[in-house]
């Protein structure tokens, strides 16, 4: 295993792939210095999950500040609940899905597979590694919760904060719940390596450097909600093209919710920026500088340590998410927040201000140098689909 140092690059579509190299789950750095990568292996320990390499900062963000989301409670429940749908006006995944209780059981699930049958590996690669990043939705939930000033203190605290993040959490729910039940009725996939991928995922955790600071926390959310209704969105095109107007209705149906959540999470940062601009801009100028990193960046399936970056090439390759899009998202994300008509900001402020205008255009020239990868990419074994190779 090769010790790469980290780099700048967006060529991986999901994340950043600078940490890739430092991922496997026997990697140790430490050891690796004195014994060197065989004796690594061989390192045993009772459960050694994936992590990344760098210092973790925590509660970044000085009291004072904290105190403003205190402030906001009343502004939150008015302009961020509102964003959240009544339960009883929530489709449920079993809307798209055959019904185990009719008659009919039986012949729609022959429809559905038969659907399914029509669809290529490469699109159930996709399609899986994002039914994975739903179903650590465990993670999600800690890590708003990891953030000072709006986390849930109790578990069914009432502050706007923490029923936000409670019925998030619960909308988000569905999806994995719906993705995972139509993988299982499709018969294309190998559950059984998708659920121990899940396993992983979840005791491995995520690491997107939001230091408990609720601005960083609310950047990296904004970034990630409009991340995921790009992917989805594209999942229901692609569906749509290979004649899966059901499949295409699930994908796009998760991405009319993403969009909801993005609404409501890029709305809390417009309030910051109204609020503190030098403040928020140096936070939304700290993330893009470490690069947000994927939910699901530290995946592992017990075979590919580098099975993330693996995924992302073959959403690369099939333009469901690409280093274009994560260039995209950061300009929306910076005329939304008009970071280029702030006014009355530090130096420091200033600086990040411009470092902010100018980066989407920086990324998209890094991506077109990058000559031909796309189409270059070698073929791989992946679990989920029983090793059948699929192109990256
Ligand atoms: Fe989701
Ligand atoms: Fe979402």
């Amino acid at each position: 295993m090769a010790l790469k140092l980290p780099s700048f690059s967006f060529l991986s579509s999901f994340a950043p792939p600078q940490m890739a190299s430092l991922r496997s789950p026997k990697f140790c750095m430490a050891s690796m210095l004195s014994t060197g990568p065989k004796e690594v292996e061989n390192v045993k320990k009772p459960f050694s999950p994936p992590r990344e390499m760098h210092v973790q900062i925590t509660h970044s963000v000085p009291p004072e500040k904290i105190e403003i989301f205190k402030s906001l409670e009343n502004w939150a429940e008015q302009n961020i609940l509102v964003h959240l749908k009544p339960v009883e006006k929530c489709w449920q995944p079993q809307d798209f899905l055959p019904d185990p209780a009719s008659d009919g059981f039986h012949e729609q699930i022959k429809e559905l597979r038969n659907r399914a049958n029509e669809i290529p590996d490469d699109y159930y690669i996709i399609l899986v590694g994002d039914m994975i990043t739903e179903e650590a939705l465990p993670t999600y939930q800690t890590m708003l919760n990891t953030l000072d000033g709006v986390r849930d203190e109790t578990g069914a605290s009432m502050t706007s904060w923490a029923t936000w993040t409670r019925a998030w959490t619960a909308e988000e729910n569905r999806h994995g719940d719906l993705l995972n039940k139509y993988l299982y009725l499709s018969g294309r996939v190998d559950m059984k390596q998708i659920e121990k991928t899940i396993q992983y995922l979840i005791g491995s955790g995520m690491d997107p450097q939001t230091e408990n600071s609720p601005y960083l926390g609310f950047i990296y959310t904004s970034f990630q909600e409009r991340a995921t209704f790009i992917s989805h969105g594209n999942t229901a095109r692609l569906a749509k093209d290979h004649g899966d107007f059901n499949l295409a209705q699930i994908c796009g149906t998760i991405a009319s919710d993403e969009k909801r959540h993005e609404t409501a999470y890029t709305k809390i940062v417009e309030k910051l920026f109204e609020i503190d601009p030098d403040g928020t801009v140096l936070a939304f100028a700290n993330m893009m500088k470490k690069k947000i990193s994927m939910p699901a960046h530290l995946m592992y399936d017990g075979r590919d340590h580098n099975l993330f970056e693996h995924f992302s090439a073959v959403a690369q390759r099939l333009g469901v998410y690409t280093a274009k899009d994560y260039a995209d998202i950061l300009e929306f994300l910076v005329g939304r927040w008009q970071v280029e008509k702030l006014v009355g900001l530090s130096a420091e402020g200033r600086k990040a201000q411009d470092f902010l205008c100018r980066l989407p255009p920086r990324i998209r020239r890094l991506e077109e140098r990058a000559p031909g990868r796309a189409k270059q990419g070698p073929s791989i074994p992946f679990s989920w689909v029983f090793n059948r190779e699929v192109k990256l």
